[in-house]
């Protein structure tokens, strides 16, 4: 589609002013207030596809809780005939933008309210068509009185009780169910997160049982949408009214919204059913049922250790040793995957992992006292990092005495947590034998093997690089298909992700393996 006339002369002028307020703002303030602008293209096809969703004459009353310069509005103009439009109200919390912006668009009859969405009031006469991309603004960033008031204001406009984990986006979401009208739509471009992860689950149950889902579209996260925000993101459809029976949605994958690469329709029985919509478009639900050994039933795995300051934490050996800092007070950890090439960890004589780069971890439960009294240096640099207020970072202000570290035994074998689909190795993840007493940061996955499996490598020590060995032929589709997607191809893998993976070439090598009670049950999550 080509933006034409006076329009795309209106659209060029907004984007200019797009740009000059964004370059008047750090990338801080901008992520402070999840400040991304949607692209034309993508707003225009927004836009159009909210048009197929309304009979031909239907008037619009146009709502977007979050309008920033106004780039959904510019799209509607594009897009509805004049004519049809009876209203556009857009909420902007920042003067920076919404001053600007309100005097674009003053003389179009399309208004920009400069307010909180989130404490303004629905009026009586309601919105049938809602357009947003909310600010993806992450929990840790809303205060705590915000967070209790709009949980609150969040269940009673929607019903979606929403945990303390949940961003403010679906916070956005819920409230803007009362500014809906009946049989209204809305489209919102959101972080695909909610469709994995614990906090998703009220927005999961919102979409399927207080509205009808009409669909979801996910881009591909290795064709980024937004240059500047690292989240690949959805679009979602939805129309206020209640589901119909055997409804199903549809779910469509990579390409655009408009000609998508992948569709699927999946009923909301399925959709119920299943954990992690992003298996959709792709698979169908009975891989995802099938009962199926899994990596739970050999290991506990656990997430690497959150330092609180990487930094400040870990050290280099020739660091500790001219700072005169204490040997003992310290422990090997391995150095992140991008510095490690080796996929087999060899120790020294005292545990110590064979390397180039040694790294230690400051990790001791001595009090600042007793610091203080016995290794003066020590003290010096924990004072060092309280000038720079490592201590009062959030896990640190949380933990007593601050410097203390959780406990993280070494693993014999560590994952990476974060890996790109596109690697030229075609392998996303790492496996890494480790037969040092490194412990690992949270940059890994430490998997500690559970009691069958210890058992039968005390017996068979040759049995745990078998075990690796079989790991690191996992298909990486495996990997990825647990996984969570973020943009630019940027894979994570979680724990209970990890913990999930079809483990069943391992059986193959403990032929008297039994699935324990506990063991079924990890599998069937
Ligand atoms: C992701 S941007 C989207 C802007 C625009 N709709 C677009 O798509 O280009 C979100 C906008 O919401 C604004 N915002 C953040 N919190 C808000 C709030 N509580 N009420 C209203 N607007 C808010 C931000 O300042 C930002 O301009």
């Amino acid at each position: 589609m080509t933006l034409t006339g006076i329009q795309n002369i209106f659209e060029a002028d907004r984007l200019r002013l797009q740009s000059k307020l964004d370059a008047g703002k750090t990338q801080a303030e901008r992520n402070r207030l999840g400040q991304f602008a949607t692209p034309t293209l993508l707003a225009r096809d927004i836009l159009a596809y909210a048009s197929s969703l309304f009979p031909e004459n239907e008037v619009i009353r146009f709502l977007d809780p979050a309008v920033g310069t106004g780039s959904f509005f510019s799209a509607l103009r594009d897009i509805f005939l004049s004519g049809r439009i009876n209203s556009a109200l857009g909420f902007e919390i920042d003067s920076h933008y919404g001053e600007p912006a309100a005097r674009i668009w003053m003389d179009t009859g399309y208004s920009i309210r400069l307010a909180d969405f989130t404490v303004a009031e629905p009026p009586s006469e309601k919105f049938n068509l809602v357009i947003c991309n909310p600010p993806y603004v992450r929990h840790h960033h809303l205060q705590n009185g915000d967070k209790l008031r709009l949980q609150a204001k969040t269940a009673h406009a929607s019903g979606m009780k929403l945990s303390g984990l949940a961003g403010l986006y679906c916070h956005f979401l819920g409230l803007s169910h009362a500014w809906m009208a009946e049989d209204g739509i809305a489209g919102w471009l959101i972080p695909s997160e909610f469709m994995d992860v614990n906090y998703g689950k009220a927005v999961k149950q919102y979409l399927l049982e207080k509205v009808t889902l009409l669909k979801i579209h996910r881009f591909d996260p290795d064709e980024v949408q937004f240059a500047d925000a690292l989240v690949s993101s959805a679009v979602v459809w939805f129309r206020k009214a209640s589901p119909p029976e055997n409804h199903k949605v549809s779910f469509t994958f990579g390409g655009s919204l408009l000609e998508p690469r992948y569709s699927r329709d999946i009923s909301r029985e399925d959709l119920a059913r299943e954990v992690k919509w992003t298996r959709f478009p792709k698979s169908d639900l009975s891989g995802a049922k099938e009962e199926k050994v899994v990596l739970a039933d050999f290991f506990n795995i656990r997430r690497g250790i959150a330092t609180g300051g990487n930094g400040f934490f870990i050290l280099d050996r020739e660091e500790i040793t001219s700072r005169n800092l204490p040997m003992e007070l310290f422990r090997p950890i391995l150095p992140s995957p991008r510095y490690l090439a080796e996929n087999e960890i060899m120790a020294d004589t005292n545990g110590f992992p064979v390397l180039d780069r040694q790294r230690f971890l400051l990790d001791t439960k001595l009090t600042e006292e007793r610091i203080k009294d016995r290794y003066p240096e020590m003290s010096a640099y924990l004072e060092e990092g309280k000038k720079l207020g490592v201590h009062e970072g959030y896990l640190c202000r949380n933990r007593s005495p601050w410097y203390s570290q959780e406990n993280r035994p070494p693993a014999p074998i560590v994952c990476t947590y974060l890996g790109r689909s596109n690697t030229k190795s075609g392998r996303p993840f790492r496996f890494i034998l480790n037969h040092s007493s490194a412990t690992v940061a949270n940059v890994y996955l430490a998997l500690y093997p559970k009691s069958q499996l210890a058992k039968a490598i005390s017996q068979n020590p040759t049995l745990l690089r078998a075990v690796w060995e079989v790991m690191n032929l996992i298909a990486p589709e495996q990997l990825l298909g647990e996984g969570r997607v973020y943009g630019g191809g940027l894979h994570k893998l979680e724990p209970n992700e990890l913990a999930n993976v079809d483990a069943s070439k391992i059986v193959e090598l403990i032929p008297d393996f039994r699935l324990s009670p506990e063991a079924e049950q990890l599998g069937l999550f």
